[in-house]
C-alpha cells in the first residue's frame, strides 16, 4: 500500500460535519488561503481560494449541514461545502455554476434529469498538502452520500492546475463544460456515485 496513505492514517483523522465551534478554525483557514493574503510565490504553487464569506456565513453553512470537515486531533486540516441545488439560488456565489451547468449534459441527458448537489470551496491546510487527504476521504463520502445524489459538481479553475490534477486525475471528476466567471474560464465536472447503468435506470424519478 502507497505509505502516504498509512501515514494520512496514522494521523487519527476523523471526519463529519463541522460544528458551532469550528467555525473559528474553518473561517482562519479560508483567510489563509484567499488571493490576497498570499505571496506571489505561494499563490503560484499551492492556488488559493476566491471566495471570501464572513464568519456570520460560515456559522449558518454549518448549522445547515454544509460544511464537512477532516480533524487531525481536533484541529481542521480539510474542509469542504456541499450545496445541495434548493439552497444555490440564495448563495451568489453559487448562482453563476448553477446557471451555467443547468444546460450541460452527462450521458445525453441534461443535468435537470438528475439528482446532483455541488461540491463547494475544498481547503487543505498547507501542512496536510501533498498527503492525499481527498483521495482519502472520497470512499467515505461516497459511501455516505451514493444513496442521495447521483452524482457532485464542481467547478475549478483551469489555471489552478493542482486542484484540477486532484479532481480530475485523482478523484475522477468527469469535465462536462465550462464557463466564463469574471474573466476566468471555469472547468465544471462531475463526479458519478453510481455506475452508469444505475444512473440511466433511475433518470426521471
Ligand atoms: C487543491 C487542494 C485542495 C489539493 O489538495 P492537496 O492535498 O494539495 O492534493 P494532493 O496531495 O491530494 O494531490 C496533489 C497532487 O497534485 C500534484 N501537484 C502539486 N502541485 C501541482 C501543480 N502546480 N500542478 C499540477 N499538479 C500539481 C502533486 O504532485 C500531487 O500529485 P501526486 O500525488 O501524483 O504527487 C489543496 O492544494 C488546497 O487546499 N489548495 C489551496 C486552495 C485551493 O486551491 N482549493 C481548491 C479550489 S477548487
Amino acid at each position: 500500500m502507497d505509505s502516504s496513505l498509512n501515514t494520512m492514517r496514522d494521523t487519527n483523522l476523523s471526519t463529519w460535519f463541522a460544528t458551532s465551534n469550528e467555525a473559528e478554525q474553518i473561517f482562519e483557514l479560508q483567510k489563509k488561503n484567499l488571493e490576497k493574503n498570499l505571496s506571489l510565490t505561494e499563490k503560484q504553487s499551492q492556488w488559493f481560494l476566491s471566495l471570501d464569506n464572513s464568519f456570520e456565513e460560515i456559522e449558518d453553512l454549518i448549522n445547515d449541514h454544509l460544511v464537512i470537515v477532516a480533524r487531525d486531533w481536533g484541529k481542521i486540516v480539510w474542509y469542504r461545502t456541499i450545496i445541495p441545488l434548493e439552497k444555490a439560488p440564495r448563495i451568489d456565489f453559487e448562482k453563476p455554476l448553477l446557471d451555467a451547468s443547468t444546460n450541460m449534459e452527462y450521458l445525453w441527458r441534461p443535468l435537470k434529469d438528475y439528482k446532483y448537489c455541488i461540491m463547494g470551496q475544498s481547503c487543505v491546510d498547507i501542512n496536510y498538502r501533498g498527503r492525499k487527504v481527498s483521495e482519502i476521504l472520497k470512499d467515505l463520502f461516497i459511501e455516505k452520500f451514493w444513496w442521495k445524489f447521483d452524482f457532485w459538481i464542481c467547478e475549478i479553475s483551469e489555471n489552478n492546475t493542482r486542484s484540477m490534477n486532484v479532481h480530475i486525475s485523482k478523484l475522477g471528476f468527469k469535465i462536462i463544460g465550462n464557463y466564463d466567471r469574471n474573466g476566468t474560464n471555469r472547468v465544471v465536472s462531475l463526479l458519478p456515485l453510481k455506475e452508469n447503468m444505475e444512473l440511466m435506470d433511475t433518470i426521471g424519478r
